[in-house]
């Protein structure tokens, strides 16, 4: 079977402009949803990558009294901020949106945090936000509550939520109705920095996103009892516009699980064929575009590729598989040079991994905080791609994968993977790697 990634991953810098999606920027959106009924927290590491000193103002516009806080991160140096006070509550339209804004380049991860309940997600710069998303949650048969949110970037912005061929009823009239029919366009208009926020009993996997404006999709549940178990945890991530979605994905579960985990692939067009290569070898196709097609990962380092772009995002378990998190998986192709990770401290103590993925030639040039960490690493190969990874122990704050590679003779080695905390009963996880290669050439 002819694999992908190494013209996937020279085509990279294209890629950047074309569609490729980026971390480091200037000015970030971000919002706190629901999760569970209690006061929740958006715990934020803020990576300052720059050799100079940043200065930072987190704000949130449409409320200006709610939260106005200067900072300052040394050059190349992080720091946690936590917010209170701004979580969603269950109306759709919403002026609790925060913005960041800084004088260097930074990363932005979030933590969506109450005691027993916490997923985490990258955000990214309102420089890379799209038109057309797609909607990802999970919701089991125990009543959970599915959730997305939508800020936008302009005034005036004409949004349609376009259903997938199944009925859906919110738990919040939109235009005066609450039961919607498969298939059904909703129109909304958002003004700048205004938040939509939805819930629902039914899973909202499908729903397509388009704006006349750039904005922030965030989607996921409040509580989800995943595989029906009886313990619930909340999961959520930001969705990645279409633009951006990937045929080349490596899949490798968490080093805490439990042969649960599993992942859904969102076809973007109709008739997508997917090659599955985990402990078996398959084809499978998806018919419509906006339909999950649910795979367990049967092999904790496997892959997929596809004939057509699409989203894929992972449900990872603890061997508790009350405590589960999600997470969009960064297509090889949006692989980046360099990445920095970060590993958040609560008052819940997380213990806090990387799952770190490259190609194989380059599995002896990896560096971790600018040691050689080779030696100390146990690389396994990725059935059907050339990549190895490799899942790490690391400490709270921030960590640098480096390749030590001379850039100009190197520039196509890149690094991707996702960071998985978990603590007692509670798990989070988001992915690295998106789209800096060409940043820092
Ligand atoms: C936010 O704080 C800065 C000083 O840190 C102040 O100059 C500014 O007026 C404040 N903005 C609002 C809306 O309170
Ligand atoms: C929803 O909009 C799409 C085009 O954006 C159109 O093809 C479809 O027919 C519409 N659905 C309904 C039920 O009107
Ligand atoms: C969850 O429970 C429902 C009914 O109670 C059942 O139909 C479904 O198969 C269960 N799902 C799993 C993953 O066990
Ligand atoms: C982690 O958080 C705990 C609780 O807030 C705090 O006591 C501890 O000092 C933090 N550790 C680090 C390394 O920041
Ligand atoms: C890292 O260590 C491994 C063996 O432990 C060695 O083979 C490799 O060359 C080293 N890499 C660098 C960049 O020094
Ligand atoms: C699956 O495909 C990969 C890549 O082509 C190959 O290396 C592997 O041997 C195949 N596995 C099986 C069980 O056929
Ligand atoms: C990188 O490669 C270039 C050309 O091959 C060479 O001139 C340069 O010295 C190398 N730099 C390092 C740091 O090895």
């Amino acid at each position: 079977m002819e694999t992908m990634p190494r013209i996937a991953v020279f085509a990279f810098c294209l890629f950047l402009f074309a569609g490729s999606w980026k971390s480091r920027g200037r000015e970030f959106l971000l919002v706190l949803m629901e999760n569970t009924h209690y006061t929740n927290s958006l715990v934020l590491g803020i990576i300052n990558t720059e050799t100079v000193t940043s200065d930072v103002v987190i704000t949130s516009p449409l409320l200006p009294n709610a939260l106005n806080e200067s900072l300052q991160i040394d050059a190349m140096n992080s720091i946690e901020f936590t917010a209170t006070s701004l979580s969603l509550e269950l109306k759709n339209y919403v002026s609790k949106a925060i913005l960041v804004k800084s004088t260097t380049d930074i990363v932005v991860i979030g933590l969506n945090f109450v005691s027993y309940s916490a997923d985490a997600f990258l955000t990214f710069p309102t420089d890379a936000l799209g038109l057309d998303y797609f909607i990802v949650t999970y919701c089991s048969d125990v009543d959970d509550r599915c959730q997305f949110s939508i800020v936008s970037t302009g005034n005036d912005n004409t949004i349609t939520l376009k259903l997938p061929m199944r009925s859906i009823t919110f738990q919040q009239p939109i235009n005066q109705k609450t039961a919607y029919s498969g298939g059904e366009n909703i129109t909304i208009m958002l003004q700048a920095y205004e938040v939509f926020f939805t819930q629902s009993t039914d899973d909202l996997t499908g729903i397509r996103i388009r704006s006349t404006y750039p904005i922030l999709v965030s989607s996921g549940n409040s509580v989800g009892h995943w595989l029906n178990h009886t313990n619930v945890d909340h999961g959520e991530d930001i969705m990645p516009p279409v633009k951006t979605f990937g045929q080349s994905f490596a899949l490798v579960t968490n080093p805490a699980a439990y042969a649960m985990d599993y992942v859904w692939v969102i076809a973007s067009e109709d008739a997508t064929t997917l090659s599955l290569f985990l402990q078996e070898n398959t084809t499978r196709t998806i018919s419509r575009a906006g339909q999950a097609e649910r795979i367990l990962l049967t092999t904790a380092f496997g892959s997929l590729t596809t004939d057509k772009p699409v989203m894929v995002v992972q449900f990872t378990c603890d061997y508790n598989p009350g405590v589960w998190s999600m997470f969009v998986v960064t297509p090889v192709l949006q692989y980046a040079l360099n990445p920095t990770v970060f590993a958040l401290n609560t008052s819940e103590y997380f213990v806090n991994y990387a799952v770190i993925i490259v190609q194989e030639r380059y599995k002896d040039i990896i560096l971790l905080d600018e040691r050689n960490i080779t030696a100390a690493l146990s690389w396994t190969p990725i059935n059907g791609l050339d990549f190895v990874a490799a899942r790490v122990l690391i400490n709270f704050g921030i960590h640098s994968v480096l390749l030590r590679a001379n850039l100009s003779s190197e520039t196509t080695a890149v690094v991707g993977g996702y960071v998985f905390g978990r603590a007692t009963t509670t798990s989070y996880a988001y992915p690295f790697g998106y789209g800096m290669v060409c940043n820092l050439l």
